[in-house]
């Protein structure tokens, strides 16, 4: 563990558990007078009825020796204890996070199996924004899962299957294919789907031939299932498209479309049939679970299977749920699906431990998010009213990305320029997504999200640049500081220290509350931090070893920087 507000976390953890004879936080936090403030006497003081300056000095008494790590630990106002590290310590931390791979992140303590279910949207309709967070988000933490060791599955639960598709079968052949590949191809998805409904309604004999059809795909017919293929791979193309221009780690190795599932739907309804947990209500087969009421509290079912013999959406993530505990055997599953579904999950979760098919140790985890609202506080519209197309939209952010670096390094050469533009731009989109609290709405702003100021894509990839252009200057080989030791002591060198030893912690808070907004506000803060460092003490006009000493805490930095944006799908540009 490479955080020093951690390790002295534990120091006091034992000092104050042999104090109150039991476990107790101590509080540990960042101070503004010290390194670090412990905050535990307080709490302690009031459960034992003491004064807590006594607490806090019986807490120091039983501490033992801890001059390796501080040079200062002293009660101080109504009973906390400020701490000031000692800079050999500080300077060895740093030494030993800086030689490891991870920067001191450690890997989780046993490799877990997570499948990240995440991206979803559905085949022959518009990828929405709802579906563009739930790509950035769920990538996120799938990389951060990945880094840390743990096993991760991802899975595409595309919608490919269900009642439309008898209409969008039959308006595939009305259209003829190549016209349908056309539409496709350029992304009028939600088009040739609004087409295909206002034949549906407006026309009875386009209507029976849709309920037709669908009975044909449910049979697996062979006519049937190539056309349905069609729209499935037209659409992936357009999905695969998406997924390459916001550089995202998605292939069609991660499809697990709805479909998959066709053929453990019958195995669900069988295994609840005999568990003896199916009712009928009003011809349908349900289940009734605890806590789940109506607008008038009457017991909400979840239905299994409709009247007509017909699946559900929730049977399907039934299924889904026996495939990932029973075939992949995995240890959490994390759905990255809007806050509107939450009731929807819950229930799946209720359902399949009721059946006894998730076992407690095994973890469903809602990591649900709100909405995307344009600059009217609504849900992000164009301008014509239409849903927005998402391709358009990163293009846009790749054009403005690249009149903003243009005005910044007009020196760049032009092939440079396009590379930074698109990872400024793409960067810019999912930053403006990832560092906001996921479960908040937020106001897509491009002004914002590109601005070189803030806390933004694109300050933290200009402060990593910034850095590697110092190299340059220097014309010193960054992996040539392996040997050098760095020594603190400027007051802006020991912040920017702590703030890059707190990488660990700050990775693993995020990954615990599956929460990136929490290490995007950690990367700002170094970034920040570097800056203080940077307007304060000078790095190449200083004389060694004060010299080489500066230029590993840029390394530091940048490394830092770099791997945090990489942990969020960003990219780091090595000059603007
Ligand atoms: N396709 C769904 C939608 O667009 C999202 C699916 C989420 N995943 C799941 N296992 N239900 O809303």
């Amino acid at each position: 563990m490479a955080d020093p507000l951690q390790l002295l976390s534990q120091r006091f953890a034992e000092a104050f558990a042999a104090l109150a004879g039991s476990a107790v936080d101590p509080a540990v936090r960042p101070s503004e007078h010290a390194d670090a403030q412990v905050n535990g006497a307080l709490s302690v003081a009031k459960a034992l009825s003491r004064p807590p300056r006594d607490v806090a000095n019986d807490v120091l008494g039983r501490l033992g020796d801890v001059s390796d790590m501080c040079e200062t630990v002293e009660v101080a106002g109504p009973g906390f204890v400020n701490v000031v590290f000692a800079a050999d310590f500080l300077n060895d931390q740093l030494r030993i996070a800086l030689s490891d791979e991870r920067l001191g992140v450690q890997a989780a303590p046993t490799s877990e199996t997570v499948v990240v279910d995440f991206s979803a949207p559905n085949v022959a309709k518009e990828m929405h924004v709802g579906h563009l967070r739930s790509t950035v988000i769920g990538d996120a933490l799938v990389r951060m899962h990945e880094f840390v060791g743990n096993r991760v599955i991802r899975e595409n639960h595309i919608g490919d299957w269900g009642t439309p598709f008898g209409m969008l079968i039959e308006h595939l052949l009305d259209l003829g294919e190549a016209r349908a590949t056309e539409e496709f191809s350029v992304g009028d998805l939600d088009g040739f789907y609004k087409e295909a409904r206002k034949k549906f309604e407006a026309d009875d004999i386009f209507k029976e031939r849709s309920r037709m059809r669908v009975v044909a795909l449910q049979a697996g017919e062979e006519e049937t299932l190539r056309m349905w293929r069609v729209l499935v791979a037209e659409s992936t193309k357009y999905f695969n498209r998406i997924y390459r221009q916001l550089d995202v780690l998605l292939t069609d190795d991660d499809l697990m479309g709805e479909s998959t599932y066709n053929d453990l739907l019958p195995v669900v309804v069988e295994r609840l049939r005999s568990g003896g947990h199916l009712r009928q209500s009003d011809g349908a087969d349900v289940m009734f679970l605890n806590g789940f009421t109506n607008r008038e509290n009457e017991p909400l079912p979840l239905i299994i299977r409709k009247g007509d013999g017909g699946y559900n959406y929730a049977t399907t993530d039934l299924a889904c749920v026996i495939d990932r505990v029973e075939r992949l055997g995995v240890d959490r599953m994390w759905y990255v699906v809007g806050a509107p579904q939450a009731q929807h999950l819950q229930m799946v979760e209720a359902a399949t431990r009721a059946a006894g098919w998730l076992p407690a140790t095994v973890e469903m985890r809602h990591v649900a998010f709100g909405n995307v609202l344009g600059s009217d506080r609504k849900m992000l519209k164009s301008r014509s009213g239409e849903s927005v197309k998402l391709s358009a939209l990163l293009d846009e952010a790749v054009e403005r990305a690249r009149a903003a670096v243009r005005e910044k390094n007009p020196d760049l050469e032009a092939a440079a320029q396009d590379e930074i533009a698109r990872m400024v731009g793409i960067g810019a989109v999912k930053y403006a997504d990832l560092s906001t609290d996921r479960v908040k709405d937020y106001i897509f702003d491009w002004d914002r999200m590109l601005s070189f100021d803030g806390n933004t894509a694109p300050y933290l990839q200009y402060a990593h640049a910034r850095i590697c252009s110092i190299f340059r200057r220097a014309d010193v080989a960054r992996d040539s500081l392996a040997a050098t030791l760095p020594s603190i002591s400027a007051k802006e060198e020991r912040t920017l220290v702590l703030g890059l030893l707190q990488f660990d912690s700050a990775v693993r808070d995020t990954i615990d509350k599956a929460s990136p907004h929490r290490l995007c506000t950690y990367l700002y803060e170094v970034a920040t931090a570097f800056t203080g460092f940077y307007e304060n003490c000078p790095v190449l006009k200083s004389a060694e070893p004060v010299r080489s000493s500066r230029l590993v805490l840029c390394d530091a930095t940048a490394r830092v920087l770099r791997t945090g944006l990489g942990l969020l799908g960003i990219d780091a540009p090595e000059a603007m």
